[in-house]
């Protein structure tokens, strides 16, 4: 194997459901994941993730395009490539009935190397947990032996597909710290994920994804960074019965980079929320507004989506 090529590499990516119509879930993604690496692809539901991380996990044939994984291609090495990969899928069917200590000796029984079982329970925390059914532990314990399953092999690249979805927040903090310990290891990781902090926190990289396109890439710094200001200062009042705020009064403040409303909410762009404050307060004062809400925060890899594509992450999608 040529440790020098990237772990992934795809090319052109093109993935289309049978249907009427057929579901075009994918259209025409290239990607670079370099080794040891923390790539994340972060999006809306059906924005196309699992679709194509079950592609690079030679899951599912793409209708076109082309991809390499860990420099092999799955029509040729499919056996070296399952040696060396792991995969968390999205919703883990695991049998309950096995106990969680069988759950990963089993795991481990695909794999010619790999981490002792108790090893990899220790490493997700689940030692204690050993003897119990799958059956019946908790949905954050169930998603931490999927991320074991997927790591036993100690293989070179784990996919994890939304592998925080639906646990609550210690849970989710478990689950990042089992993938930094992989990750600092020298290991690459591919995950999705619709949530920011979980793209900020884990990925040295990540793709934003939506309909079936990646609409940017870049580190989550940079990706802030291209909003052309790191702060956002939201701002609400209302004058007499009127609530809609004046917004080319605020666009035209000084170092204010853009102004969205959205929910009564004026949400203003900038660099420096220092220079945005006084001039802002006071402007809004001499219009007769009363201030409701003033408040200011980091501008987030959301706040990037919103700028692109129009939309939350975590918005529903309108049923056509
Ligand atoms: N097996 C399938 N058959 C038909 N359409 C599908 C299938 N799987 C996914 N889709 C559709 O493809 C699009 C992308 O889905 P998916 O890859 O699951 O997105 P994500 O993981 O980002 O939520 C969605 O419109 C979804 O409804
Ligand atoms: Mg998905």
């Amino acid at each position: 194997m040529n440790s020098h090529t990237p772990a992934i590499a795809c090319h052109q990516l093109v993935k289309s459901y049978p249907g009427r119509p057929p579901t075009l879930a994918v259209r025409g993604i290239d990607l670079v994941v370099e080794r040891g690496e923390c790539f994340g692809m972060l999006g809306p539901n059906g924005a196309g993730k699992t679709t194509t991380i079950e592609i690079l996990e030679g899951l599912l044939e793409p209708t076109s395009g082309d991809v390499e994984v860990l420099g092999l291609k799955w029509k040729s090495d499919q056996r070296r490539l399952r040696e060396q990969i792991g995969v968390s899928l999205q919703e883990t069917r695991l049998s309950e009935k096995l106990t969680v200590r069988e759950t990963i000796c089993l795991f481990r029984s695909f794999y010619a190397k790999g981490l002792d079982p108790w090893a990899a329970l220790d490493l997700v925390g689940l030692r204690e947990k050993a003897a119990a059914r799958v059956g019946q532990v908790s949905g954050g314990e169930r998603q931490r032996l999927a991320v074991a399953t997927a790591i036993v092999g100690w293989p070179e690249l784990v996919f994890l597909d939304e592998p925080t979805t639906g646990l609550d927040p210690q849970s989710r903090r478990q689950i990042w710290d089992i993938v930094e310990a992989f990750k600092s290891q020298g290991r690459t990781v591919v995950l999705t994920t619709h949530y920011m902090d979980e793209a900020e926190r884990l990925c040295d990289r990540l793709a934003i994804v939506d309909s079936g396109k990646i609409i940017a890439t870049g580190t989550p710094t940079d990706l802030i960074h291209s909003l052309g200001g790191a702060h956002m200062v939201e701002v609400s009042g209302n004058r007499a019965e009127d609530f809609s705020l004046p917004i080319d009064l605020l666009s035209r403040l000084p170092s204010v980079k853009s102004v969205s409303v959205r929910d009564g909410v004026a949400s203003l762009l900038t660099a420096s929320p220092h220079i945005v404050l006084p001039p802002l307060v006071a402007a809004l004062e001499q219009e007769g507004y009363r201030l409701t809400r003033l408040t200011t925060r980091q501008a987030s890899l959301d706040d990037v989506f919103v700028q692109l594509s129009g939309r939350h992450l975590n918005e529903p999608v309108a049923v056509a």
